[in-house]
């Protein structure tokens, strides 16, 4: 069900289409054999909110699409690479590196599909950057990344990547529903002196124009993104905050609570899509 149109400021920005017009029919197939999933349907919980669920992929012109097509192409990939080098780099009081413990990376196979999930040790809904920080304190007894810093973004990446193909599947339920519930509310508030949500924009005007961007649902199964913009890898986190910004509003922290909730929110979104970490956007 559509809602009505946010304020007059996004009916002023919404504009006719200035830049290539991607073409949705296109297939996701990467190095010409993995192919991916970029449309499926609404979960259940969606409640007839999205007709269905599109990947940020769908939206991108042809020529940064081609770029996630083949991972020769996709600047992403150098920051696995880096990656791989620093999961057998030793670190901290402990004398190990992840190698030590993790035979090879391939074991987190499915993972991020999951994420963000809730730790039942901990109590609490954790993201890939609570896994490894995790790790690094209470195992290697070393300093925690910082959720921004490269180390991280790298790391989030390459263990990603270990379940590119594999359809999206955060559970919402048990210990996690209250959790996902705060996530929800968040999605539906209107934020800043703009008075938008982000229903506003990625639920009721996705595939309009807002200045030269074609606006996607603002799914997260491609994060970590590489962002040309950014040139680098970039979290949902920092997506929201920019996102958030933009209504002028004061905005979460990255690795705040608000923004774990807002991320299993939006994840559970996107039930369905392919895992495309790590994904490339403008
Ligand atoms: C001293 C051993 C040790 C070291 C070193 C270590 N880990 Fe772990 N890690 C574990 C154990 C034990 C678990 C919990 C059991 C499991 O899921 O494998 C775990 C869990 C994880 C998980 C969550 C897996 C899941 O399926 O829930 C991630 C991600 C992870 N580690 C990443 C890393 C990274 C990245 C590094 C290096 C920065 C690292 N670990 C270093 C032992 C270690
Ligand atoms: C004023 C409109 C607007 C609002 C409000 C807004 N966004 Fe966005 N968002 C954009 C635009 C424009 C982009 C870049 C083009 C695209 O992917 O849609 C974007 C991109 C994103 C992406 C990246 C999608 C991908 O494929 O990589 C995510 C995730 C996202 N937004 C989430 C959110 C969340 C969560 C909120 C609410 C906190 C929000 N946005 C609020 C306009 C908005």
């Amino acid at each position: 069900m559509k809602k009505p149109i946010a304020g007059l400021a996004l009916a002023a920005a919404l504009a006719l289409p200035s830049v290539a017009v991607a073409d949705e029919d296109a297939k996701l197939i990467i190095n010409g054999e993995i192919e991916l999933v970029t449309e499926t349907e609404p979960a259940a919980h969606l409640d007839g909110a999205l007709r269905s669920v599109r990947s940020g992929w769908t939206f991108r012109t042809t020529e940064t699409q081609a770029l996630q097509m083949d991972d020769f192409d996709n600047p992403g990939m150098i920051f696995v690479d880096q990656a791989l080098d620093s999961f057998e780099t030793v670190d901290g009081a402990a004398g190990k590196s992840c190698a030590s413990c993790h035979e090879d990376p391939a074991e987190f196979e499915g993972l991020r599909a999951q994420l963000p999930k809730y730790n039942e040790e901990a109590g609490e809904v954790w993201t890939m950057e609570m896994y490894v920080n995790n790790c690094r304190t209470e195992r290697m007894e070393a300093e925690a990344w910082g959720w921004k810093s490269q180390p991280m973004l790298n790391m989030n990446a390459l263990i990603s990547l270990q379940s590119r193909g594999m359809p999206v599947n955060v559970a919402i339920d048990g210990p996690a529903q209250s959790v996902w519930e705060q996530g929800k509310e968040m999605y539906y508030t209107r934020y800043g002196q703009l008075e938008l949500s982000c229903a506003n924009c990625h639920e009721d005007n996705y595939d309009n124009y807002i200045r030269a961007d074609h606006l996607s649902q603002g799914q997260t199964n491609g994060f970590p993104v590489y962002r040309l913009k950014q040139a680098n890898l970039i979290t949902q986190h920092n997506r929201f905050r920019g996102c958030i910004r933009d209504t002028r509003a004061h905005t979460f922290a990255e690795g705040s609570p608000e923004f774990v909730a807002l991320e299993l929110y939006v994840a559970s979104r996107g039930n369905g899509l392919s895992v495309e970490a790590p994904s490339v956007r403008n």
